[in-house]
């Protein structure tokens, strides 16, 4: 068997379910594992629970449950939660099961046998939450550097002669430039380690719970070195066959436990064994909110199907997809060097700007369009040279980032197409080319395609449910081989695309959810819709003064919907020069949806927004009224360029 692709996440405390801070390690490993998948290699993804120690222990006797009872019952939450995000892991490993415990204490015994742990006292500071002991002179306002309460301990233990591996550690440090990324947290471990590494103390006195000394059963082993060899248990270890799993080429976690665990401690037992070194550290930065980590202990906790829920319930979305969304939130601000904060509005924000009005109007626009201009099926034709080489840029961009597992860059490269069919559209106005018969709209449309399958593909590994929802749309079969993207090949001729359906309905803000903080600024002016203009005999005289206070631009419709429980209105989104507004129109019984996208309109831009049937109007459209009441679109002549103002 050839050597798998060994991806792992930490393993969790099981005193508190996942949340979005914990998801995000999760999520993170899960985008790579799906990228190396669709790179074809076999990937052996591992998570699970940590559930000795102190931590665990005390939490169950505080919830009035028996530790295995209650260990039970947690880490099945967390095998449950994940494959409901999307998850894809290979194998879940619990640190109480047998097959993790042989290996602890076999990895103990080696150590002995090897002459690097030997008994002493151990006298200092335990934190029980993050299950670290502390000097004295670590201690910050008698408190543990995180802030949590520390307790005097004095016991005879065991020790892990862990300053004999400071010097072996540095090299291999400095002779792979991959082993601890980022940068930043690498200069951190290095500091760390010129110091001076301390030997550790990695046992306990045993309080019933936990994996005992290997020949001394009034000891358990200390729960971060027992949790670290989860890693190679799960490999099989010692049994043969381990070394189809291990090495790990990346081993994803949060800050905290980079620089005294995984990046020190966990290399040196495995030097110490004669085991190889994973390949790559990863270590994250933290998701904060109200400026403190993510964390059950500080009760800000943010469940993310229960954030994706009622994302689905607030917009409409189908719940897939509002779990993508979730993935794509976290996926896209993955704090890499330093922390990010997580706040509703920036998620609604993000939600609106990058998946409804970039994926979503990129998806809806090129698929109506094709329907218009060139009969609902891929043409043939060339893709032209600008859309090849955003193409060509956006993956050979996203597989640079993943070389250092820069998640959040790669995400961006994806949306690097998306971004750039936009403009592509707006500029090469498909619209004009049918007008004119130009012969170049068969190509146009192609590159639109071709643009839209990549970003199918450069999605996948983050959204992969709305990637299947492009590929179903491009009425074609998922676009899951790496080297098949962007290529001509993945587009085939004569295929018939289904109709636009809207994938991400637009998040409607209230105005205190209203981000402080706007990509793209909206205007102040937002209007009232337009129900079919009622004809209204000119009664007063006004002057030149009073028409001038109507602001009129010429705009281009780019969505429309009907409005749901309404039979007269349409919900539009209409660019007008560099902004885009919703607007609400009364014309349901004369257009249709497809009737309407791509046209030009007068807009009255400088209406009060109102309500209708609770979708929010931002203008008004200009329409001359029909006999039997419908509405007569207005529009300009000849094209103009949306935005220019109307008199
Ligand atoms: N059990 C140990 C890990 C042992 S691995 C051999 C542990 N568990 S944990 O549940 O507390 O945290 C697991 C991971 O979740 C860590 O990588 C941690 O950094 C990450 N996060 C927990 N909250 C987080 C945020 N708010 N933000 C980002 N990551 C967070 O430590």
């Amino acid at each position: 068997m050839s050597k798998k692709y060994t991806i792992t996440t930490p393993i969790y405390y099981v005193n508190s379910v996942p949340h979005i801070g914990t998801a995000l390690t999760t999520l993170a490993a899960d985008v790579t594992a799906r990228y190396q998948k669709m790179r074809g290699r076999e990937v052996f993804f591992l998570t699970g629970t940590d559930e000795n120690g102190l931590k665990v222990k005390e939490a169950a006797e505080k919830a009035g449950k028996d530790p295995m009872a209650f260990v039970d019952e947690i880490s099945s939450k967390f095998k449950e939660i994940w494959p409901g995000m999307f998850i894809e892991f290979d194998d879940f490993i619990r640190t109480t099961e047998p097959r993790h415990r042989i290996a602890v204490q076999e990895f103990f015994r080696i150590l002995q046998e090897k002459g690097h742990i030997y008994t002493g006292t151990y006298e200092g500071w335990y934190d029980v939450s993050s299950e670290t002991f502390y000097k004295e002179s670590d201690l910050v306002d008698g408190k543990s550097p995180d802030g949590n309460e520390v307790r005097w301990v004095k016991e005879d233990n065991y020790f892990f002669r862990m300053s004999s591996f400071a010097e072996p550690l540095m090299a291999h440090i400095d002779a792979n430039p991959n082993f601890i990324l980022p940068e930043t947290r690498k200069n951190e471990v290095v500091s760390f380690i010129k110091q001076g590494l301390r030997d550790v103390c990695i046992s306990r006195a045993n309080p019933g719970w936990g994996i005992p000394v290997p020949g001394d059963d009034s000891q358990v082993v200390y729960v971060w070195f027992d949790a670290l060899i989860n890693y190679i248990a799960a490999t099989g270890w010692p049994k043969p066959g381990w070394e189809d799993y291990w090495p790990a080429e990346v081993q994803w976690m949060g800050k905290d436990i980079l620089t005294r665990f995984h990046a020190t401690l966990w290399p040196a037992m495995l030097l110490g064994v004669g085991l190889p070194l994973p390949e790559t550290l990863v270590g994250h930065a933290w998701l904060l909110m109200g400026g403190e980590k993510i964390s059950k202990s500080k009760g800000n906790v943010v469940a993310p199907l229960e954030l994706a829920a009622e994302l689905s319930e607030r917009s409409t979305c189908a719940l897939d997809v509002a779990i993508d969304a979730v993935r794509f939130y976290m996926a896209a601000t993955l704090p890499v060097d330093n922390d990010s904060v997580f706040t509703y509005e920036e998620f609604d924000r993000k939600y609106n700007t990058d998946l409804a009005n970039d994926l979503g109007n990129a998806l809806n626009r090129s698929l109506a369009m094709s329907h218009k201009f060139v009969g609902g099926s891929v043409p043939g034709g060339s893709v032209e040279e600008e859309a090849v080489q955003a193409i060509a840029k956006a993956k050979a961009d996203f597989e640079t980032a993943m070389v250092t597992f820069r998640i959040d860059h790669a995400t961006d490269a994806a949306w690097s197409v998306v971004r750039f069919l936009n403009k592509y559209i707006d500029t090469r106005a498909p619209w004009a080319l049918a007008k004119n018969n130009d012969p170049a709209l068969p190509g146009v449309i192609r590159s639109m395609l071709l643009c839209l399958r990549t970003a199918e593909g450069l999605v996948r590994s983050i959204m992969p449910k709305t990637a299947d929802a492009i590929a179903a749309q491009l009425g074609s079969s998922p676009l899951t081989d790496w080297s098949q993207i962007g290529t001509e090949g993945s587009l085939i001729e004569g295929t018939a695309l289904s109709q636009p359906k809207p994938i991400f309905p637009r998040l409607e803000l209230t105005k205190k959810e209203e981000p402080k903080k706007m990509e793209q600024p909206k205007p102040q002016p937002t209007a009232t819709p337009i129900p079919a203009q009622k004809e209204e005999a000119v009664a007063t005289e006004i002057t030149i003064d009073d028409f001038a206070k109507v602001k009129l631009k010429v705009g281009r419709v780019l969505e429309a919907e009907p409005v749901e429980g309404s039979d007269k209105l349409m919900k539009l989104q209409v660019v007008i020069g560099e902004e885009r507004r919703q607007i609400v129109a009364g014309i349901r019984k004369s257009y249709s949806a497809e009737d309407l996208i791509s046209r030009q309109v007068i807009v009255c831009v400088n209406l009060k927004p109102a309500k209708l049937r609770g979708v929010e109007s931002q203008g008004m459209l200009l329409a001359a009224t029909d006999a039997d009441g419908g509405a007569i679109l207005l529009q300009p002549d000849k094209e103009a360029p949306e935005g220019t103002g109307v008199k």
